[in-house]
């Protein structure tokens, strides 16, 4: 796996004893891995059922259960590779987001749960009733689109990202949860997406200012830098997808953000420049205000 970190990184020479069952294994693996994770067990658990090819309930069930040396080099190398900090979903090239199960590769971003509040306000304060059009702009792993798509498979949806590989990940995504309703497009924001006028707009953008001190701390430091970092301040992107879709939007669309929790008043300002009203603003289960939206009643061609 071609996993690129952002800093150097301490090699790890610790590994697990030989012929050892499923509890010892965690147990092993987790003493290994805290002090480099926040989640020590939890990521033993979800990297040996990933070697084991089961469910963590069958890691329960079956606590006696022998490892053979094939799943004790495997399981090692995992835990070796968790040491030097490479996210849990890299390992195991997958992710859940809204109960539905996502191929991940480092040319993805991992979708983070904050997210599905997105999708919540979306199908809450949208019914099924009308088919809407929809945009989801920087698609990553297609998350967002996919999981609206698989409740409103009566709406078009329109997924686009700059990346071709992340785009390739999500169109696999889409084809594992048989979605129809979704057109892939590789697209800078709205260049190559001139035809359509979307009911809603969403994008959960890169908002990570340049020199943010957690872009060298924990998973982030092998996620796409390009899906995180948006200029100097985190706003480059916000700003120039707000600007953008005013030409885009049909009247009263809708533009709906994921930002940073720190971002709730240069969002809300960036919207009310460009003459969106209504704007709401969400918090997360943390209550971070983490959600703007806001609807433009003017089409501007
Ligand atoms: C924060 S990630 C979000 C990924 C996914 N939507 C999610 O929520 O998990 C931002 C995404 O925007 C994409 N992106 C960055 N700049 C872009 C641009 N100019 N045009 C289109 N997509 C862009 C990145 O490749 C990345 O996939």
């Amino acid at each position: 796996m071609n996993i690129r970190p952002n800093s150097s990184l301490p090699s790890p020479s610790k590994t697990l004893h030989k012929m050892l069952n499923i509890a010892q294994a965690i147990r092993q693996a987790s003493e290994l891995l805290a002090g480099h994770s926040d989640s020590a067990r939890l990521d033993a658990e979800v990297l040996l059922a990933h070697t084991l090819n089961c469910d963590i309930t069958h890691l329960i069930a079956w606590p006696e259960k022998k490892l053979d040396d094939k799943q004790t080099q495997t399981f090692n190398a995992l835990i070796t590779q968790r040491r030097q900090g490479i996210p849990v979903a890299y390992l195991t090239g997958s992710k859940e987001f809204w109960s539905l199960d996502f191929k991940v590769t480092p040319a993805t971003l991992i979708p983070r749960p904050d997210t599905e509040l997105l999708v919540e306000f979306v199908l809450e304060k949208f019914s099924d009733q009308k088919q809407l059009q929809l945009a989801d702009l920087g698609t990553g792993s297609g998350a967002i689109a996919i999981a609206i798509a698989s409740e409103r498979p009566n709406w078009k949806i329109i997924a686009t990202d700059i990346s071709t590989d992340a785009l390739t990940i999500a169109k696999e995504n889409a084809g594992i949860h048989k979605i129809t309703n979704i057109t892939f497009i590789q697209s800078n924001w709205f260049n190559q997406i001139d035809q359509y006028r979307f009911d809603l707009i969403l994008s959960n953008p890169p908002y990570i200012a340049k020199q943010d001190p957690h872009l060298v701390q924990g998973d982030v430091r092998f996620e796409p830098q390009s899906a995180l970092i948006s200029g100097i301040t985190g706003m480059d992107d916000i700003e120039a997808i707000t600007a953008q879709s005013k030409n885009y939007l049909k009247p009263d669309g809708w533009l709906i953000f994921e930002h940073g929790f720190d971002q709730k008043h240069q969002t809300l300002n960036c919207l009310q420049r460009h003459d969106f009203h209504t704007i709401t603003q969400l918090h997360d289960l943390s209550g971070q205000p983490r959600i703007t939206a806001g609807c433009r009643s003017i089409y501007t061609e």
